[in-house]
């Protein structure tokens, strides 16, 4: 095990009457707050009034973006930036989805620049330590975005989709109210709970020796607390059991408290971030169907003992199996949970997308060189796993 740190300073009220709270966070930063929100579901399911009506009752002045997309694509950050210049803006208020923070956080970081433009900061790759303060208000529990120092900004002339990250992006405090997702199609339920589950596989699980047991534990906790939930939320979306341990996955699985000291990998999601960068399509989705081809590929005698872990601890695949065929039962497990339980598409062929792009994806995924992780995966090996989706 690796030495680390651990330190998260998003305070967060959980629960259903926590909002009542926000007056009191926002007005510590001032009164000019920037409401960013998405294409109008906030406004649907009666969150958008709440806020307003808080707003009033504090006398806060809100200024608003909305529209942000599904994939924030930078010149929407970029218009953000520019109202926080012109108003003076204390404090940005974010009520959404991970798309709707990621662009928040842009827009914090953005507004603090000379010229206000994100993508030079995305492209420039610096950490990111100068930002206007963010609050969140959580109503899909997905990214993690509510608790953890990322934005993913896409830009769409170019087909990029790149991470900003930054210290000074952690929302200085998080709304989670799992009644604010009630309102979430079962579509949307269920790629953003994938989402969590692959943040932990991911980023995490496989580091071999460098993880410890109370660790691996936690991970298999938040991966269980998703196969476990998800359906039950897609059946009854007002269940509140259900929407709250999916809520507070979302948080754990990317708050760095299951990263003390482990090695980082990150292969579905670098292979994903281009799948929505040149076809739009749903990040959560997107990692669904990689998933389990990836773990066909890396599959060896190496990699079989821990992905028959997973298998065992997370999908209850029987205990008395060689390594390898029971790491290809947990294949098995996954790939039911995908494209069964959870009701996915298993093709990229059914999202219309064919391999005309996936040379110049898989070399971009890599950046020039290979991405590391439980196995190291050239452009070859990605362009190979792009194959396996068709
Ligand atoms: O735009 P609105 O109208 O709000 O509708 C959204 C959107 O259409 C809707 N939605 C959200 N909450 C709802 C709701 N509809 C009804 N009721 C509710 N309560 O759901 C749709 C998708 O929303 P979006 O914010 O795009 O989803 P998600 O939370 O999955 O965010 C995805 C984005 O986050 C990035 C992804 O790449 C993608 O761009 N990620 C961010 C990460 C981070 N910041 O650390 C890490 C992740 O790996 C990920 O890459
Ligand atoms: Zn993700």
């Amino acid at each position: 095990m690796n030495d680390f740190i651990f330190h998260n300073p998003d305070k967060v009220y959980f629960g259903k009457g926590q909002i009542n709270n926000l007056p009191q966070e926002l007005l510590q930063f001032g009164k000019k707050v920037l409401l960013v929100y998405g294409g109008g579901s906030i406004k649907k399911n009666g969150i958008y009034d709440g806020i307003v009506s808080l707003a009033k009752s504090a006398d806060i002045k809100l200024f608003e973006l909305s529209g942000v997309e599904p994939n924030p694509r930078h010149s929407t950050v970029n218009k953000g930036a520019a109202i926080c210049k012109a108003e003076g803006i204390d404090v940005i208020l974010a009520a959404g989805g991970g798309s709707t923070i990621d662009c928040a956080k842009g827009i914090a970081a953005a507004a603090l620049t000379e010229n206000g433009d994100v993508w030079q900061l995305v492209s420039g790759g610096a950490w990111v330590t100068k930002a206007l303060p963010l609050v969140a208000i959580l109503t899909n529990a997905a990214t993690g975005s509510e608790m953890d120092a990322w934005a993913v900004i896409s830009n769409m002339d170019t087909n990029e989709k790149i991470g900003l990250g930054g210290s000074a992006l952690i929302p200085k405090v998080a709304f989670e109210n799992p009644e604010y997702s009630f309102s979430l199609p079962a579509y949307q339920t269920a790629c953003g709970a994938f989402d969590i589950f692959n943040h932990v596989l991911d980023n995490y699980y496989f580091a071999g020796n460098a993880t410890f047991d109370l660790l691996l534990e936690m991970q298999e906790a938040v991966m269980r607390t998703v196969v476990k939930w998800t359906p039950i939320a897609m059946k009854e979306p007002q269940n509140y059991e259900a929407r709250a341990n999916l809520m507070w996955a979302s948080s754990m699985a990317l708050n760095t408290i299951l990263d003390g000291g482990t090695v980082h990998g990150c292969a579905c999601h670098m292979m994903e971030h281009e799948l929505s960068a040149y076809y739009d399509i749903t990040h959560g989705h997107g990692l669904a169907i990689l998933t389990p081809r990836w773990l066909s590929y890396i599959l060896d005698e190496e990699t079989a003992p821990p992905i028959y872990r997973l298998g065992k601890t997370v999908f209850g695949v029987e205990c008395s199996l060689e390594p390898k065929d029971g790491a290809e039962k947990t294949i098995e497990a996954v790939s039911k949970f995908c494209f069964g339980t959870l009701g996915l598409k298993s093709t990229l062929t059914d999202l219309q997308i064919d391999n005309r792009r996936f040379k110049a994806m898989a070399e971009h995924a890599c950046m020039g060189g290979a991405i590391s992780g439980i196995k190291c995966l050239t452009a070859s090996d990605v362009e190979k796993i792009y194959e396996m989706c068709l």
